[in-house]
C-alpha cells in the first residue's frame, strides 16, 4: 500500500503484518544504537495542522531511528497565516523533495485529498472526527504485548466516552474486530455518533454495567473543543457516571487492562492515577507508537522491497 488513511482500507492480514514488522521494529529501538539506515535519503515531512504532543514527536522518532530527514511543518507558524492555501503547501513540499506526508488536519478528508496533490505517501495521523489508524495500530501493538497472543480474538473491549467526536474510537473499533475482539461501547446517547446503527458494536449507558466484565477499558478523552453546544449536563455528573474512579477501578476484573489515548484530562474521564493500576497501559501505549509508526513509514516507503531492516 502506498498510504494509509484509515483502518477501513486495511483487512486483518495487513494489518497482522504491520503489528509484526513493529515487534521488529520495537527490537530495533531496544538496541544501544537504536537507528537502521532503511530509510537513508528519503525526506519525512510531518504536517501539522492541530495539536499534537505524543503523535508528532513519535513520527519524528520514527523518522529518525529509519535515518530519514525529517521536516517538520507547523501551520501555526507558517505561510498559511498569510493566507497560503493547503494545496500549495503540500506542492512546495513536495518539490522540496517530501517522499512521505504524516498529516494532522482538524477536518476529515485532508489527508486524503492531499494524496490528489501529490506524488508522495500519505499517512493519517488523524482528521477530524474521522480516523486516527496509527493510534488503533498501537493499541492493537499493545494489547498483543500485554496479551502475549498474535491477535486479539475472545478479548472484550469496553470504550468508555466521548465516541462521537473521537477518531481514535471509530479506529480502534474497525482494528479490534478486525482482530477477533468485541467492543462494548460505553457513552450517553448525546456522545454516540449518529451512524451508531451501523457499528458491530454493543451499546452501553452506564460504566457500571460492564465495568467487572470487561477485559480491557480504553478511555477517551472528553473532547471540550470539539463540542459546540452542552451535551453533557456538568462534567461532574459525567465523571459519577463514566468516570474511572477509584472505586471502580477495585471493581475491574483481575487482570484486565486500562488504556488512554492521551492526552487525559485527570479529574474528568479518569480520577485515579493510572500509574497506580496493575493493569495500566497507558506508558506501555506512547512507548509502543513509536515502533508501530516505524513500521508504518518504513513498509509504506520501503514496503515493495519488504525485506526485513536490519
Ligand atoms: C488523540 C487525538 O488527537 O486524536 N490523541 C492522540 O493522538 N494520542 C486523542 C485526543 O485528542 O483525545
Amino acid at each position: 500500500v502506498k498510504h494509509l488513511l484509515s483502518i477501513a482500507d486495511l483487512d486483518r492480514g495487513q494489518i497482522i503484518d504491520l503489528l509484526d514488522m513493529a515487534d521488529h521494529m520495537a527490537e530495533v529501538g531496544r538496541r544501544p544504537v537504536p537507528k537502521v539506515p532503511a530509510l537513508r535519503g528519503k525526506t519525512v515531512v510531518n504536517l501539522f495542522f492541530e495539536d499534537s504532543t505524543r503523535t508528532r514527536l513519535s513520527f519524528d522518532a520514527a523518522a529518525k531511528r529509519l535515518s530519514a530527514d525529517v521536516m517538520t511543518f507547523s501551520a501555526s507558524s507558517s505561510s498559511v497565516n498569510k493566507g497560503e492555501s493547503l494545496r500549495d503547501t503540500v506542492e512546495t513540499l513536495t518539490a522540496m523533495g517530501a517522499d512521505i506526508f504524516v498529516v494532522r488536519h482538524r477536518s476529515s478528508g485532508v489527508p486524503r485529498r492531499i494524496t490528489e496533490w501529490t506524488s508522495a505517501s500519505v499517512v493519517n495521523a488523524g482528521d477530524g472526527w474521522h480516523q486516527h489508524p496509527t493510534q488503533a495500530l498501537l493499541d492493537c501493538f499493545t494489547l498483543r504485548e500485554a496479551l502475549c497472543s498474535s491477535d486479539l480474538s475472545g478479548v472484550r473491549i469496553a470504550i468508555v466516552g466521548d465516541v462521537r467526536h473521537s477518531r481514535v474510537a471509530r479506529s480502534d473499533v474497525l482494528a479490534f474486530t478486525r482482530l477477533g475482539a468485541s467492543v462494548v461501547l460505553v457513552a450517553p446517547s448525546t456522545l454516540l455518533p449518529p451512524d451508531i446503527a451501523s457499528w458491530e458494536v454493543d451499546v452501553v449507558h452506564e460504566l457500571d454495567a460492564v465495568v467487572a466484565d470487561v477485559d480491557v477499558i480504553v478511555l477517551l478523552r472528553m473532547q471540550r473543543e470539539r463540542m459546540d453546544q452542552a451535551l453533557v449536563p456538568s462534567l461532574v455528573e459525567y465523571t459519577g457516571r463514566f468516570g474511572l474512579t477509584p472505586e471502580r477501578a477495585r471493581r475491574l476484573r483481575h487482570g484486565a487492562f486500562v488504556m488512554h489515548p492521551g492526552p487525559m484530562n485527570r479529574g474528568i474521564e479518569i480520577t485515579v492515577d493510572p500509574s497506580s493500576l496493575p493493569g495500566s497501559l497507558v506508558t506501555r501505549q506512547v512507548t509502543n507508537g513509536v515502533a508501530v509508526r516505524t513500521a508504518v513509514l518504513y513498509a509504506l516507503l520501503e514496503g515493495a522491497s519488504s525485506e526485513v531492516v536490519r
